[in-house]
């Protein structure tokens, strides 16, 4: 008897507490999975950085809720980032989902947000595919292919006529290789050698002879962030600057993070991408001095300032929507439109992809440091994939 009546008492406190602190309940939890560790590190980094900044700036309540930053690291292992997502989604009872490093991840966990009615806002992973995985995925990174048509377009146009491409293999790598190659032989270029490359600690050094035999003008690259440096050093050990070739391709290979770290052989390095930490606008100049004033000095790069988008999307949803439902969310965050420190973007409504301007940009050296100095806009580009299937 006395041990019934304590249990239902301590309920009944319980219960008490529950409404009259209410906080706990009320609160809306972002669970944010990211490689922290491994291969992919950088963009755990750089994407936490960014989500820690942007709450330090825009505060901790959002539509008179607060907001809880969970951070897990799933080295851009599949396998865990589903173990996690599913643990944040049924323990945590997460509002969002958001993150993911590379593709496999963010595929993994999109049954899980369809199930869940969890929104998964997709801040680093860039293949075309993942926001037809689940209607409840919206995206603030990229895909390969938005990077990729305009670079494509501009070396045709710019005396470059044979190409090798070069590409890691696994999903995004097969969409820039794709859409480099449909865009620049329908622009008249011709892509003389298609290779894959592992993308767990790959050697590049026998591909790029493999590349170099065949003498093109350029190599189209496409490596994930985080590994641009080890292929820029290969590429010069083995001669092939002095040889002529240039390197083309998204972004990625001239990150941010890395650049400066890569030497004057990169100097005049031309790719298309979405962002760079040059760019000339008061929010971005804004953004990068905040982002190195709170990180020893390190310069954002696009998966920073992807998640940091991300995060601006989750506060502006709540806001719009005034409710926590997935579908709620979900419906607030379709074309919404922002001044991003990339320059405007907006979410399209019927793919929940981004819809942003592509850079092409140059690598100089400014202040004794490296940059990609942004020089032509392909503006407002959809994701192309996405684009042609509607058609
Ligand atoms: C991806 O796995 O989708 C991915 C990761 C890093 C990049 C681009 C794409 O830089």
């Amino acid at each position: 008897m006395r041990r019934w009546f304590f249990l239902g008492a301590a309920c009944a406190a319980a219960a008490a507490l529950g409404t009259a602190g209410g906080a706990q309940a009320q609160d809306v939890k972002i669970g944010f999975i990211l490689p922290m560790t491994g291969q992919q590190q950088s963009t755990g980094r750089q994407e936490a950085a960014a989500a820690k900044l942007y709450m330090a700036q825009h505060g901790d309540t959002v539509a008179g809720k607060k907001v809880v930053l969970i951070v897990k690291d799933d080295g851009a292992v599949p396998d865990n980032t589903k173990r996690i997502a599913q643990d944040l989604i049924v323990n945590d009872k997460v509002t969002f989902l958001a993150g993911f490093g590379v593709t496999p991840a963010a595929l993994a966990v999109a049954p899980l947000a369809s199930e869940g009615k969890t929104p998964e806002i997709v801040t680093a992973a860039g293949t075309s595919i993942i926001t037809e995985k689940s209607p409840y995925i919206a995206r603030t990174s990229f895909t390969l292919a938005q990077s990729t048509v305009p670079m494509a377009d501009w070396a045709a146009q710019n005396g470059i006529k044979k190409v090798v491409s070069m590409v890691s293999d696994y999903a995004p790598g097969a969409d820039a290789e794709k859409s480099f190659k449909d865009e620049f032989t329908k622009k008249g270029g011709q892509v003389l050698d298609s290779i894959r490359f592992p993308l767990a600690n790959p050697d590049f050094a026998p591909f790029l002879q493999r590349a170099a035999d065949q003498k093109p003008d350029a190599i189209f690259v496409f490596v994930p962030s985080g590994q641009g440096g080890i292929f820029v050093k290969q590429f010069v050990e083995r001669g092939l600057d002095k040889a002529g070739i240039k390197i083309i391709g998204p972004g990625d290979v001239t990150d941010d993070d890395l650049l400066n770290g890569m030497g004057d052989a990169v100097v005049g390095t031309i790719t298309a991408h979405f962002y760079s930490a040059d760019h000339d606008s008061p929010t971005n100049k804004a953004f990068v001095a905040a982002f190195k004033a709170a990180n020893n000095g390190m310069r954002p790069n696009f998966m920073a300032v992807s998640a940091y988008d991300g995060m601006h999307l989750i506060y502006e949803a709540l806001n719009k929507a005034g409710k926590t439902d997935g579908d709620s969310l979900i419906a607030a965050a379709k074309g919404m439109a922002w001044e991003s420190p990339r320059g405007p973007v907006s979410i399209d409504p019927d793919t929940r992809d981004i819809v942003q301007n592509v850079y092409i940009r140059k690598v100089e050296k400014k202040n004794g440091e490296l940059y990609n100095v942004e020089f032509a806009t392909f503006p407002n580009i959809k994701d192309p994939v996405k684009a042609a299937v509607a058609k």
